[in-house]
């Protein structure tokens, strides 16, 4: 029975500290050929940097072969189903992950598909990412449990979304700062406190995460998001109210001077970079885990 990676309740808080405990491996020791001759599917319906390079290096690294494919270059973009997509694909490669848009589509290629299928990012949430944001988490502060994380601006993202889900898992306080429309629904929340102040969210908190105000697809919107959340940028004032500790995550890219100040980005409370080179180490811990069915 395959095992999919849609959403971070798929796997159990047990299975995330094996994974976890992997990917520390992996990192400290990268020449481990554990995929020799497999293959993974990268099916993009969306741009990207990150996503696209960390896993076609992670499959390679561990011996394997990554086969990326932008939708528009498919014959998805001629209609052809994204069902018989998945039910060919599952045929030539081992895993497949699919960064989309609607969360529906996820799951009717994740149906259809007789492969492993990972959730490269979809509006519902981005769970590879936040892998890597708790990974570096538990890296720079010793572990995840108990610490309090506060997510800054637009908290109906992709990324907060995921983090809402996480918390329960990993077991933190999860705190949003957001106003009113940039909120996830309240059956989203699972315990996660929201205030429209950020500088009541941010004190005291180990970890200060912001993402993006203007996601892909959203380009319309930019001016509006921009007004909605310009009280909301997270810059040195604020992130000297977190504990002298603290770390700051951005999934990337970032927009310098809108959600973020270059010199957060760049100064020394930031892991923004080691985040993004997490990444790769624990997405070759799931790539095994799902593959290989550890
Ligand atoms: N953080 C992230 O997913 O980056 P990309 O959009 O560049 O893949």
């Amino acid at each position: 029975m395959k095992r999919d990676f849609l959403t971070l309740s798929d796997l159990s808080p047990d299975e995330h500290l094996l994974l976890f405990r992997r990917a520390h491996e992996l990192k400290k020791n990268a020449r481990q050929r554990t995929l020799e001759g497999r293959s993974l599917l990268l099916l993009f319906e969306k741009a990207s940097t990150r996503t696209r390079i960390s896993f076609e290096a992670a499959i390679g690294q561990l011996g394997g072969t990554a086969i990326t494919l932008p939708t528009a270059d498919s014959q998805i973009a001629r209609g052809e189903t994204l069902e018989d997509t998945a039910r060919v694909a599952s045929r030539y490669v081992d895993a497949i992950m699919f960064r989309t848009h609607g969360d529906e589509r996820l799951k009717a290629f994740a149906r259809a598909a007789t492969v492993p299928v990972i959730n490269g990012l979809s509006d519902g949430g981005h769970p590879v990412q936040v892998l890597a944001d708790l990974f570096t988490v538990e890296e720079k502060l010793g572990e995840t449990a108990g610490k309090t994380i506060v997510f800054i601006g637009d908290c109906a993202s992709n990324m907060a979304r995921s983090y809402c889900e996480a918390a329960p898992i990993f077991g933190f306080s999860l705190r949003l700062s957001a106003p009113e429309g940039y909120r996830p629904s309240a059956a989203e929340l699972r315990g996660a406190r929201v205030t429209a102040n950020p500088t009541e969210a941010v004190q005291g908190a180990d970890v200060v995460v912001t993402d993006v105000w203007t996601s892909m697809g959203q380009e319309a919107e930019a001016k509006a998001r921009l007004n909605a959340l310009s009280s909301y940028t997270v810059d040195e004032t604020l992130v000297a109210k977190a504990a002298p500790h603290a770390i700051v995550l951005h999934c990337l890219p970032a927009h310098r001077g809108e959600e973020i100040t270059a010199g957060v980005v760049d100064g020394p409370r930031s892991a923004i970079f080691d985040e993004a080179e997490n990444r790769l180490h624990v997405q070759k811990a799931l790539l095994e885990q799902l593959i290989l069915r550890r």
